[in-house]
């Protein structure tokens, strides 16, 4: 039987991460683990309870009982809030904004970090983030590190806005995925960044088919 491996997948935001992740993982049989899609749940909650940010000893109380959990089972992602089906609320404008703020919170991540990792301990894994190849599995045998030009990534977004119905102006998506990306690079605990031994990967001028394709060819040699 082949081996199963782990392959690690990190980036800046929309720089084609989980459309990639998502279909590799079915081409190769794998499971596929979005970790944004946990930091998005975790920030819709913060919103909701209408709580200051700064509140930080309240969050962690609230974080202690919160429960996230991705349903893969249908073909496609389900994200679950406490019991709650939330898939159709954490990609908003709203919690883009607020995101890397609450993803930059230590006890955030201490908590998201270990449900990852034992989610992934088996391996037979996709997964994608900022900080996988770097902090999650630093030993993951494939990492890959994805990047494309700010307005290739803008573009992108505002389609994925335009599928789920709202129109965003273009400057408004360049300002958020830029104000992301700088905290996301310069938070103290698990900072957006290369590992040494990633695989730079430039998608800017790649259709989403070339993008797996090419990944599936390097994964290949490795299992
Ligand atoms: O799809 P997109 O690249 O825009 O974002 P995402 O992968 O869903 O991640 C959303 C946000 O979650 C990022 O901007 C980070 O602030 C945070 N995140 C993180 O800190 N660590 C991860 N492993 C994944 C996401």
């Amino acid at each position: 039987m082949q081996k199963k491996i782990l392959i690690a997948i990190d980036g800046p935001a929309a720089s084609g991460k989980s459309t990639t992740a998502k279909l590799l993982a079915k081409k190769l049989n794998y499971s596929y683990l979005d970790t944004g899609a946990m930091y998005r749940a975790i920030t819709l909650k913060f919103l909701e309870q209408k709580i200051d940010l700064e509140n930080l000893k309240k969050w962690k109380k609230i974080l202690e009982t919160t429960e996230v959990f991705l349903d893969y089972s249908n073909g496609n992602l389900e994200v679950w809030l406490d019991k709650v089906n939330v898939t159709s609320k954490i990609r908003t404008p709203e919690i883009n904004n607020s995101i890397s703020e609450v993803a930059s919170m230590a006890f955030v991540r201490e908590k998201m970090v270990a449900l990852q990792q034992e989610i992934g301990k088996n391996g037979g894994w996709v997964i994608d983030g900022r900080d996988i190849g770097t902090v999650v599995f630093p030993k993951a045998e494939v990492k890959i590190f994805m990047v494309a030009s700010v307005e290739v990534r803008a573009k992108r977004r505002q389609k994925d806005y335009e599928n789920s119905g709202l129109s965003i102006p273009f400057e408004q998506v360049v300002s958020e995925i830029k104000k992301r990306d700088e905290i996301d690079s310069n938070r103290e605990v698990s900072p957006l960044k290369q590992a040494k031994d990633a695989i730079v990967f430039d998608t800017s001028d790649l259709s989403i088919e070339e993008q797996v394709e090419f990944l599936y060819k390097k994964i290949l040699e490795k299992i």
